[in-house]
């Protein structure tokens, strides 16, 4: 008997049926892999000091293996897989490696900037969570985060507290949401680590396009974990972990203050405006 059959036999007794395909697909298809490609012991060490580096990278700031994941195409697929049975619901995007749990929750219209960031022009980013059909939804759960002008997030970045261009919104009665910022920045993915060096290796671009990231969690709903896109940014086309979707990409315009932006959103100077409705689908 081959050690491919009897590596994947050796798990048949895994009582779920579920758990039990996904270990004996991927013991197969490794195996599948390592034969089609007559994997050199060189090779094979390489592949494990490339894995054991990737996690060795990790911690509570930092995940090396989104990121591999991400650049590898996977956690675009596996959102493709789950996601957008539909054309009304808001599309969903990669999570990505830098969200942070349990960030301040915020009342409507507040600022996520919690850093100096006074020469940079406020955003104002608006909308309504609804329904498939439209109705509002009430007390959705908005985590949104963002980059700061130098293209780094907060924990990933030391000169940053944790909480800036970060926090957690409640939708109101009729679904509204606002949200005070700045524009974010196309960035670079970190280049330090194991995914950095493969994308070096392969000549591939570090860059995405500029992005704002959501989650939101609303009871009886589907979760949405997504990002609003900048317009002309150069890099929509070439995101290095192909995220980005036609109906994610957004407009945003300057304003001029006037009665209602002071009164509403405490905004007295000239502003950029994005205005964004998600849409969640039933769970
Ligand atoms: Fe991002």
């Amino acid at each position: 008997m081959s050690v491919t059959i009897q590596a994947v036999q050796s798990f048949q007794c895994i009582s779920d049926a579920r758990h039990r395909t996904l270990i004996t697909t991927l013991v197969q298809k490794l195996h599948d892999y390592v034969q089609e490609v007559q994997l050199t012991e060189t090779e094979w060490l390489q592949a494990i000091q490339f894995l054991t580096q990737t996690g060795q990278l990790c911690h509570e700031q930092r995940q090396e293996y989104i990121l591999l994941s991400d650049v590898l195409g996977i956690s675009m697929l596996v959102d493709e897989i789950n996601h957008q049975k539909n054309e009304i619901q808001t599309p969903s995007t990669v999570f990505g490696p830098f969200f942070v749990e349990n960030m301040p929750v915020r009342q409507y219209a507040d600022s996520i900037v919690m850093e100096d960031e006074e020469l940079s022009i406020p955003l104002l980013i608006k909308g309504k969570i609804s329904n498939l059909r439209g109705e509002a939804i009430a007390n959705a759960y908005v985590d949104v985060w963002q980059t700061a002008d130098n293209g780094m997030y907060s924990g990933q970045d030391p000169e940053q507290q944790i909480d800036n261009l970060r926090g957690v919104f409640v939708s109101q009665g009729n679904g509204a949401y606002a949200i005070k910022s700045i524009l974010p920045v196309s960035y670079q993915i970190p280049s330090d680590g194991t995914v950095g060096k493969l994308l070096s290796y392969a000549k591939r671009t570090f860059w995405r396009p500029a992005h704002i990231h959501f989650k939101i969690v609303a009871e009886g709903y589907q979760s949405l974990v997504t990002h609003i896109f900048l317009e002309n940014d150069k890099y929509l086309e070439n995101d290095a972990v192909f995220g980005v979707k036609d109906r994610l990409i957004v407009r945003h315009q300057l304003k001029q203050p006037d009665d209602q932006s002071k009164t509403l959103y405490g905004l007295d100077r000239d502003y950029y405006l994005i205005e964004y409705d998600f849409v969640l689908s039933e769970s």
